[in-house]
C-alpha cells in the first residue's frame, strides 16, 4: 500500500457542512469605533460602546448584529449591565461576511487547524448577572458579530467589542506610505497593509489553548490538537489510553490525524448516550460509525478510555467495556489528540500511547503545562506572520514569499518576517527540501528533520526566494550565514533531480507535486511551475551566495542551462506561453508564466511582452483565472488567485507593462478594496471564484497575507524604490507612472527611509523629489526624457541623460522648465 505522510503535506480539506439555515428577523447596528482607553496594549475596538438591550421571548430569540466595518480580531469582550429573567443562553457568533453569518449556524467555523484561535465561531454564555466577560481565546478575523439571546429574558449590555492581539497602528501612521492621484490604488495599498497587520502575530500573544487545574487539563469546545513530531505523524498502529472526567455533555479525541488535525474524530456524547466517529476534525466531518454508551458513563466522574488503532480497524472502550468498533479506509496514518465537541467540556489526565506490542510511544500526566509544547498548544515564542487571520493562523512558506515584500514596504514587520523565516528555515529535511508549513507555537527546530518526503515542493523554492528577498531589503548579515548553507542543500537536491536528457527538474513522487492550489490535481514529472520557481530561486539566491561565501559559479551555470532547457522544451508556439507540464501541453498557468518572466526565462522569440499578452487571455471582469481553459479541462479549478496574480503583477511591473499592471489592480484588487463591496473586510481574500465572490465556500479566508502583493509592488514600482545593494546601502529610484498625475510616499529602510514624490503630465514626470538617508548612495532614473525642455536638479541645469547619481542625505529636486 502506498501511504503518504500527511504530516508534511499542507492539504486543507474544506468541509462544507449542510447545516444551512436562514434567520429572518434581527436588528443590524452599523456602527463601530476604535476607542483607545489610554492604554495602547489593550485599546479595545467596540462594535458598540453604547448601552443596548437584547430581549429573548418564549417564541423568538433576541438577535442583534454588530458590524465592525472591516475585519478585526482578538479577545471578544462585553459588559453585562443587568440580566433579568432567563438569560442562560446567550450565543455570540462571528463571521467575515454577513451571508455566511446568516446562512450557517456554525458561521464560517469550526476552524480546527491550529490552536492559535478558538475552534468555534459560536461562543455560548450562561449569564447570571452584571459582569465583565473577556474571552480567554482569540477569535480570528471577523467583521460581523451576532448576539442571540434565545431564552426568555433581557440583557442590558455595553462595551461589546474585541481586544486586538495584532499590531493596530493607524494605516496613516505606518512606517511606509503610498498615495497617488488614483483613489483605487491608494485603497489597494492600504488594504494590503491592513492584511499584513492582521496576519502579524506578536510573540507570546497566543494564549495557551488548554487550562490546567488541580484535577488535570480542562478542554472546552475545542478541536483535538495532535501530538506533534515526525514519529507521531507516521504512526499507524497504536493504543491510546487516558482518563477523562466529562463535565458538560461529553468529550472527544482524534486518531490517525495529520498535522492540521484532520483524521478520525471520535465524540462521546454523554448527554444522549452515543459515541460517534467522523472523518475530519470534528462533528462536521463525514460520519464513519456510531455506538451506544453504557448508562453508567456519566458526567462528573472519572472514566478510563482506551482506543486501539490498527490502521483501518479502530476499537474504543470505556471503563473496560467495548463501546465502538469500526473499519474505515479514510485515514491510515497519523497522530492523536484530545478535545471536546461544540458545547462539551471535560478534564483529562494520564494520557499514554503505546505500540500494539506494548512499548511506550508517549505519556503525560496532563497535570501541568509541560506537555503543551508536545501538542503545540502553548503560546508563540516569536513574532511570526501567518497566512490567514481566520484561517490559517499557521506559517506557510509560499505565502511568506509574497507577504514579506508588502510587509517591509508598509508596516516594516522585520521581526515578524525574521521570526517566520527562522521557524520555516528550521524545517529542512535531510535531502534539502523543507516542510511547507509550521505551526507558530514552537521554537525553531535545532536539527534537520530526518525524513525524505515533503508536500508542495514549490514552497521550498519560494522559501529561498523569500530569504533572499529579505536579505536584499534588510541587509541582515545573519541571513547569508544562515541561509546560504540551507539554500545550497535545497538547490543541490533540485540539481540532483534534473533529467540529463533535457536539463529539466523532474518531480518523481506525486506526494511532492501539490502546490498553493491544493484543490487542483498534483503535478508530477516535468512541470513548468516547478522549473520556473527553481530558476527564480537560483537567480535570487546568487547574491546571497556571494555574500555567504559560497562559490556562485556552479549556480550561475545551472541557472543558464536551466533557462535554456525550459525555453527549448516547455514553450508552446500554439499557446504562446509555457505549457502546464509535459502531460498537460494544451493549457498554461498564470503563475508559471509570470515566474518565467521574473526568472529571466525569456528569449527574443518568447518575450516578456508576448507572455504578458498571452496572460491577458485569462482575464475575467474580476481578475484573471489562474489557469487557461486547456488546464481546466484537465481538472484544474476555474478560480481567480490573488496569490498567483501577485507574481503576474510583479512580472508586469518588472516588464514596465503599465496596461497589464493597471488591469490586474483595477479588475482584481480594486473591488476587494472597495468599502461598498458586499463582502468587504478591509483585507484581501485568499481565492475568488470566476464571478469574483469568495472562492472556497464559507471558510474562504477573507484576510489572507498571500493576497497582499500589490502593496509592496506599488511602493517598489510606482514610487520606484528598489534595493541595489543589501539593505538599500545602494538604491535606485525608477518610477513607472502608470499614467497617473502624481504619486508620493516612502518606504522604510534600515538606515531610515527613502521618500519619493513626483508629478507627471501625460505620463511624463515633470517634477520629482527624493530624500534618502545619509550613508547610502543611489541613482534616480527617469522613465521618459523631457525632449526639448530644460532639466534642472536642485535648481541647476543638467544634461539630460535620464540617470542621476545621488548621495544619501542630500536633497534631490528635479524639475523640467518647459
Ligand atoms: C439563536 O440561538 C438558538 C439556540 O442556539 C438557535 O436555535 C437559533 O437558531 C439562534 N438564532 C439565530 C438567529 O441565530
Ligand atoms: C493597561 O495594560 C496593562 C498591561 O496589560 C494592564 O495591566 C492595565 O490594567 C491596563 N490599564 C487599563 C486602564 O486598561
Ligand atoms: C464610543 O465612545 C466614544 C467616546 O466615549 C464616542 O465618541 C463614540 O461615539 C462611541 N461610539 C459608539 C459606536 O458608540
Ligand atoms: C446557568 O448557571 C446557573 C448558575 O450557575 C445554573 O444554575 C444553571 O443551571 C445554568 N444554566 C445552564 C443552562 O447551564
Ligand atoms: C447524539 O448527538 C450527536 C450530536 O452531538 C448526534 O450526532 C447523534 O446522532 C445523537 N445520537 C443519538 C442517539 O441521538
Ligand atoms: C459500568 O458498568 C460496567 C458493567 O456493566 C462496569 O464494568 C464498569 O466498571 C462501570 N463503570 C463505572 C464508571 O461504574
Ligand atoms: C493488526 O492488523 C493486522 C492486519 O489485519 C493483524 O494481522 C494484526 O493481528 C492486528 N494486530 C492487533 C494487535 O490486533
Ligand atoms: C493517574 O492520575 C492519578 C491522579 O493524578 C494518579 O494518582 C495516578 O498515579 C495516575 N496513574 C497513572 C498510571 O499515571
Ligand atoms: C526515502 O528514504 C527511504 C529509506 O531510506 C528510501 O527507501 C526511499 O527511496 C527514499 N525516497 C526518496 C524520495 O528519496
Ligand atoms: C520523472 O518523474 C516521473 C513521474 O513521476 C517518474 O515516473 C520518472 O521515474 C522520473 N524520472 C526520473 C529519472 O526520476
Ligand atoms: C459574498 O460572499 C458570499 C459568501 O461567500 C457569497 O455567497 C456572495 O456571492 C458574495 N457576494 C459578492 C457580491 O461577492
Ligand atoms: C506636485 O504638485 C503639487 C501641486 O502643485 C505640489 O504641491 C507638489 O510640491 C509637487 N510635487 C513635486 C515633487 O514637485
Amino acid at each position: 500500500m502506498k501511504v503518504s505522510r500527511p504530516a508534511l503535506l499542507a492539504c486543507l480539506a474544506i468541509a462544507e457542512t449542510s447545516a444551512e439555515r436562514t434567520f429572518p428577523s434581527r436588528h443590524v447596528v452599523r456602527q463601530y469605533s476604535v476607542s483607545n482607553r489610554g492604554n495602547n496594549s489593550v485599546a479595545s475596538i467596540f462594535g458598540s460602546n453604547g448601552t443596548f438591550s437584547i430581549k429573548g421571548t418564549t417564541t423568538a430569540p433576541g438577535v442583534i448584529v454588530l458590524d465592525y466595518g472591516r475585519d478585526v480580531e482578538g479577545h471578544p469582550t462585553f459588559e453585562v449591565v443587568s440580566a433579568t429573567g432567563d438569560t442562560s443562553c446567550l450565543e455570540i457568533t462571528y463571521s467575515e461576511t454577513e451571508t455566511v453569518l446568516d446562512g450557517f449556524y456554525m458561521s464560517d467555523g469550526p476552524l480546527a487547524l491550529a490552536a492559535a484561535m478558538d475552534t468555534y465561531r459560536v461562543n455560548q454564555y450562561n449569564v447570571t448577572g452584571p459582569s465583565l466577560h473577556t474571552n480567554r481565546l482569540i477569535q480570528g478575523g471577523f467583521r460581523y458579530q451576532k448576539l442571540n439571546l434565545s431564552t426568555p429574558g433581557e440583557l442590558v449590555l455595553k462595551n461589546v467589542g474585541v481586544k486586538p492581539t495584532i499590531p493596530t497602528m493607524s494605516l496613516d501612521q505606518l512606517p511606509g506610505h503610498f498615495e497617488t492621484s488614483d483613489e483605487d490604488l491608494n485603497r489597494i495599498w492600504k488594504v494590503g497593509a491592513r492584511t499584513i497587520q492582521l496576519n502579524d502575530i506578536p510573540a507570546n500573544s497566543i494564549p495557551s489553548f488548554w487550562q490546567i487545574s488541580s484535577e488535570g487539563a480542562l478542554v472546552e469546545s475545542q478541536a483535538p490538537q495532535v501530538l506533534s513530531g515526525l514519529v507521531a505523524a507516521t504512526l499507524m498502529q497504536y493504543r491510546l489510553a487516558f482518563e477523562v472526567k466529562p463535565t458538560v455533555k461529553g468529550f472527544g479525541f482524534s486518531v490517525l490525524a495529520d498535522t492540521l488535525n484532520s483524521g478520525i474524530y471520535i465524540s462521546c456524547n454523554i448527554a444522549n448516550g452515543s459515541v460517534s466517529a467522523y472523518f475530519g476534525s470534528g462533528e462536521d466531518g463525514v460520519p464513519l460509525g456510531s455506538g451506544t454508551l453504557p448508562s453508567n458513563v456519566t458526567l462528573g466522574v472519572w472514566h478510563e478510555v482506551a482506543a486501539t488503532v490498527n490502521m483501518t480497524n479502530i476499537a474504543v472502550s470505556i471503563d473496560g467495556l467495548s463501546v465502538l468498533q469500526f473499519v474505515q479506509t479514510s485515514a491510515f496514518v497519523g497522530s492523536f489528540g484530545l478535545g471536546a465537541s461544540f458545547g462539551h467540556a471535560a478534564i483529562f489526565r494520564n494520557l499514554s500511547a503505546t505500540k500494539l506490542t506494548g512499548e511506550e510511544i508517549y505519556s503525560a500526566s496532563l497535570m501541568d503545562e509541560t506537555f503543551f509544547d508536545d501538542f503545540l498548544i502553548g503560546t508563540n515564542p516569536a513574532d511570526s506572520t501567518v497566512d490567514g487571520s481566520k484561517r490559517d493562523r499557521i506559517a506557510y512558506a509560499g505565502d511568506l514569499d509574497i507577504a514579506l515584500i508588502s510587509s517591509l514596504a508598509s508596516t516594516n514587520g522585520v521581526n515578524y518576517i525574521k521570526g517566520t523565516l527562522d521557524l520555516l528555515g528550521s524545517f529542512q529535511l535531510t535531502p534539502g527540501f523543507f516542510a511547507p508549513t509550521a505551526k507558530i507555537q514552537q521554537d525553531p527546530l535545532s536539527t534537520p528533520i530526518e525524513t525524505n518526503l515533503t508536500g508542495l515542493i514549490g514552497y521550498s523554492f519560494n522559501l529561498l526566494t523569500a530569504a533572499a528577498n529579505f536579505y536584499k531589503r534588510t541587509g541582515d548579515a545573519d541571513i547569508p550565514k544562515e541561509w546560504a548553507p540551507k539554500a545550497v542543500r535545497m538547490l543541490d537536491w533540485a540539481h540532483s533531480q534534473v533529467l540529463p536528457e533535457n536539463g529539466l527538474l523532474n518531480i518523481s513522487d506525486a506526494t511532492f507535486g501539490g502546490d498553493w492550489n491544493y484543490y487542483d490535481p498534483a503535478q508530477v514529472g516535468v512541470v513548468s511551475k516547478f522549473n520556473m520557481v527553481y530558476a527564480y530561486a537560483l537567480q535570487e539566491c546568487i547574491p546571497l551566495f556571494a555574500d555567504g561565501g559560497v562559490d556562485t559559479q556552479p549556480y550561475v551555470a545551472r541557472l543558464v542551462s536551466l533557462r535554456a532547457a525550459i525555453t527549448k522544451n516547455l514553450w508552446s508556439d500554439e499557446l504562446t506561453a509555457y505549457y502546464v507540464s509535459e502531460s498537460i501541453q494544451n493549457g498554461f498557468g498564470q503563475d508559471s508564466n509570470a515566474l518565467a518572466i521574473l526568472a529571466g526565462v525569456t528569449t527574443s522569440s518568447h518575450t516578456s511582452f508576448s507572455i504578458l499578452n498571452t496572460l491577458q487571455k485569462l482575464s475575467m471582469p474580476n481578475g484573471p483565472l489562474a489557469f487557461s481553459e486547456g488546464a481546466t479541462t484537465s481538472g484544474f479549478a476555474k478560480y481567480i488567485s490573488p496569490y498567483a496574480s501577485a507574481y503576474h503583477l510583479r512580472a508586469a511591473f518588472e516588464s514596465k507593462d503599465s496596461d497589464s499592471a493597471m488591469a490586474l489592480l483595477k479588475s482584481l484588487w480594486a473591488p476587494m478594496a472597495n468599502p461598498q463591496g458586499v463582502n468587504y473586510t478591509g483585507c484581501f481574500w485568499e481565492t475568488l471564484d470566476a464571478s469574483g465572490a469568495p472562492g472556497l465556500g464559507k471558510q474562504t479566508s477573507l484576510c489572507h497575507a498571500w493576497a497582499s502583493g500589490p502593496t509592496g509592488e506599488l511602493s517598489e514600482h510606482v514610487l520606484g524604490v528598489k534595493a541595489v545593494a543589501p539593505g538599500y546601502s545602494e538604491w535606485r529610484v525608477d518610477p513607472l507612472t502608470l499614467g497617473l498625475d502624481w504619486a508620493k510616499g516612502k518606504i522604510p529602510v534600515p538606515m531610515g527611509e527613502i521618500s519619493v514624490a513626483w508629478n507627471a503630465t501625460d505620463g511624463v514626470i515633470r517634477a520629482m523629489e527624493v530624500s534618502s538617508p545619509q550613508g547610502t548612495m543611489g541613482t534616480v532614473v527617469l522613465p521618459c526624457s523631457g525632449q526639448g525642455s530644460t532639466l534642472k536638479v536642485n535648481g541647476r541645469v543638467v544634461s539630460d541623460n535620464g540617470s542621476f547619481p545621488v548621495t544619501g542625505g542630500e536633497p534631490f529636486v528635479l524639475s523640467y522648465d518647459l
